[in-house]
Parts: structure tokens; sequence; C-alpha cells
């Protein structure tokens, strides 16, 4: 327990520390690689050069100090990261190490404002804190073993098949080398990846929503090829699966986690709505619909560039022609002169609001979302604007989580 006057400093100083946010933890990523290098192994280097993880874990330390004297009121946002600690194989013994190196940048970056009273009453905050963290990731990876067929770690995993899904998707189908069972998930679910790429230092890790219904005798991921350009450099897991990564050859995977996951026990309408690769949890979301819930409507609603980066078309459309309760609404920002000949799309342009009015009867329903970080923002928003109620809207980001109402 916290002592009130420990409380009270942590309260009155999170706002100062919020200021200085991203230089503290801008510092203390930099002291925390030179003290231990081991752990570039684990954090995602692109994440750190576009420094969106520094925003990410500052916002998160003082959102948890902010409410340090009620941890319960944040369990659905610590519960999320947990998730993402836990596909990444996060251990407790990281724990003090992300602490020390947190309060020697406050120190750093502060300078005498930051007294003896204030680092310690944040060593004992960050403490509580960890503490919670580490008491919720303990009983993930609990439950991802105790599964049947399940797993704590990393396990090695055959790619079965490898399949182009467009011109920048390309899909690995995955069954575990050891030959056991492959443990259910949630649609919505993604699995980490941790790989060993040539010429690079470290290892890196990164997460891929499953694209396939559970209950098959493989996981599939969807990875878009990234190839980089002026602001962005190329994602080397995701060229290296692209281009070297072969059927036979052996990944690293983590248990499937995740809390962006379809609730296939109510029968209110769903809207899956996605933007380029983020269809991939859709995907998985909408066979399962189509295969366990015949009779709930659902809408398909898929905004690509046009018919070249247009993935798993086939599939959808192949679906909403089976199952009567699916409907299929595609949207090209950019189609080609072949698609506008050819057709294959219902609209040019992007999702917003009269779109989803025209689309459907009324906001009663269920909306789910995935895509790059402008599609979401809009969606977000719309939603918003037509009322749908919170608890009707749930969304996955890629990478780092970001907020929606910047
Ligand atoms: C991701 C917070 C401790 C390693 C994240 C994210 C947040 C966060 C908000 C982003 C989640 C998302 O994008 O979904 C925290 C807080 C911590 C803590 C508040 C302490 C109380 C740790 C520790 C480690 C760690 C001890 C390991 C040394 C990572 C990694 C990621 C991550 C590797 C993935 C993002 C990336 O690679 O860029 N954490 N974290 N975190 N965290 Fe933590």
């Amino acid at each position: 327990m916290l002592s009130p006057q420990t409380i009270a400093i942590i309260k009155s100083t999170v706002p100062v520390l919020e200021v200085h946010g991203k230089a503290i933890t801008t510092r203390f990523y930099e002291m925390m690689f030179a003290s231990h290098p081991e752990l570039l192994n684990i954090f995602n280097h692109a994440n750190q050069k576009q420094g969106r993880q520094q925003t990410a874990l500052a916002n998160a330390v003082y959102a948890a100090a902010a409410h340090i004297d009620n941890l319960e009121a944040i369990l659905p946002a610590v519960k999320q990261i947990a998730h993402k600690h836990r596909s990444l194989g996060i251990k407790p013994e990281h724990y003090p190490i992300v602490g020390e190196n947190l309060l020697a940048a406050i120190k750093d970056v502060l300078g005498d404002a930051a007294t003896d009273e204030i680092i310690n009453a944040w060593a004992e905050a960050y403490g509580v804190i960890a503490d919670a963290f580490i008491s919720v990731e303990e009983g993930m990876y609990r439950e991802a073993e105790a599964a049947e067929g399940g797993w704590r770690d990393f396990r090695d995993f055959v790619v079965v098949k490898k399949g182009k899904e467009s011109a920048v998707v390309t899909s690995f189908y995955l069954k575990p080398k050891d030959g056991g069972p492959l443990p259910p998930f949630q649609p919505g679910q993604y699995i980490s990846v941790k790989m060993t790429v040539p010429g690079e230092t470290h290892t890196h890790i990164r997460q891929y929503s499953l694209s396939d219904s559970p209950g098959k005798e493989y996981y599939r991921i969807s990875v878009k090829r990234e190839d980089g350009g002026e602001e962005k450099p190329a994602g080397i897991v995701s060229c290296y699966l692209h281009s070297h990564v072969q059927e036979g050859d052996i990944l690293q995977i983590s248990a499937p986690a995740g809390d962006f996951i379809l609730d296939t026990e109510a029968d209110t309408p769903v809207v899956l709505l996605s933007g380029g690769v983020g269809l991939t949890p859709l995907v998985s979301m909408l066979q399962t619909l189509a295969q366990r819930q015949p009779k709930r409507p659902v809408t398909f609603i898929h905004a690509a560039r046009n018919s070249l980066t247009h993935a798993m078309k086939e599939q959808v459309t192949e679906l909403a022609r089976r199952h009567e309760n699916v409907r299929s609404y595609v949207l090209y920002s950019e189609p080609t002169e072949e698609d506008r000949k050819l057709g294959g799309f219902d609209k040019e342009g992007h999702v917003d609001l009269p779109l989803l009015q025209s689309l459907l009867p009324d906001n009663r329903a269920d909306f789910y979302f995935c895509g790059p970080v402008p599609f979401m923002k809009t969606v977000y928003r719309a939603l918003q604007e037509w009322g749908v109620p919170h608890e009707r809207i749930h969304y996955e980001f890629f990478g780092p989580m970001g907020s929606l109402n910047e």
C-alpha cells in the first residue's frame, strides 16, 4: 500500500512528467539500451526510430500513475498492454530494468526539480504498477500454456504453404513443427513472429493477426510487404518474409493473444470495416460468423487502393455469395483504368458517415474496424457522430496503440 503522502506526490507530479513525457522516455530508451543491449532483441526498432513507442509507453505510465490509488479503473488498458507483453515474452525480471532506467531518465531530464522525495515516490509507484502488470501477465502465460495444445513462450512452426493474396500481401500457413495440436483462438487475435534475419545483429519480433477462422489445422497470417519510402524505412521482417521465407522454413511463433475479439455470443448485426491489410483480423471474424452464426447479419466493408492491392478478394466475394447473411462492399480510392472498365468494386472513395448511413438501416450494430491510422480516425469519428455507443465500437491498431481523438 502506498502512503497518502506518496500518492499525493505522484498525482501532483504526473502533469509535470507529462509535459516532459517524450523527452523522458526518449532518454529512458537510450539509457536502457546502452546498459541492456539484449533488450534490442525484444523491442521493435522501427517503432523506436519513428518515436511511436516512446509516446505509447509514456502515456501508459502516466495514465497508470494518475490512477495509482485505483488501478482497477484502468484494468482494461493494463490487460490490452499485457496481451502484447505476453505475446512478446516479457518476463518479471524485465520490470526492474525498465523501472531503474525510467527513474534515471526522470532525474536526468528534470535535474534538481526531481528531489529525492519525488524519485522515491515514483520508485514506489512504479513497483505497484509493475506488480499489477506482472500478475496479469502471469495469468495470461498460464492460460496460454493450459489451453489444449498450448504453450508459454515461442514454439517452432513450419511454413506449410505460402500464397500471394495481392501485389503486396502474402499469406503464410503455419503448422507446429512438433506435430502437436493447435490451441483454438478467438477471431481477431494476433500472434508474434520472432525472426533472425541474416545481417541483423538482433532478433526482431512482429505481431500479425490470424487471418483465417479458428479450428483449422494451421494458423494463417497475411503479411503486407512494407517497402518503405521517404519517411518510413522498409520493413525488415515483412520484406524478409516475402522474399526469403519459403515453404518448409521454420518460424518461431508465440500463442494467440489480444482482446480485439469477435463476440460470438451476441446476435446483433455486425459491421466489419477495414482499410488495406487491416482486413486480416476481420476476414477471420467474417469466416467465423459465416460458419457459426449463419443468421446474424454481417456487412463487410473494405477500402483498398485498387484491385492490385485488394487482398483476399475471391475469399470474401465467395463467402458473400454463399451466405445470405453476409454482404460485402468494396471501395477503391485510386481505381486503375482496368478497374474502371471491369468494375469489381462498388464505389470510388473513402469510408465516411454518409456511406455508412446509406449502407446500413441504422446504427444498431457492433462495429469492428482495423486499418491505417487515418482510416481508423475517420471511422471512429463517423461512428461517434452517428451516436454508436462506446461498447459497440471495437478496434485494433497496427503497431503501438495510438489515440483516435487527436
Ligand atoms: C509495448 C507500457 C513494461 C517491453 C508497450 C505498450 C505500452 C507499454 C503502452 C504499447 C502496447 C501496444 O502497442 O499495444 C508498458 C508499461 C510498463 C511496461 C506501462 C511498466 C509498468 C515493459 C517491460 C518491457 C516492455 C518491462 C520489457 C523489457 C515492451 C515491448 C513492447 C511494449 C517490447 C512492444 C512495442 C515495441 O516493440 O515497440 N508497453 N510497458 N514493457 N512493451 Fe511495455
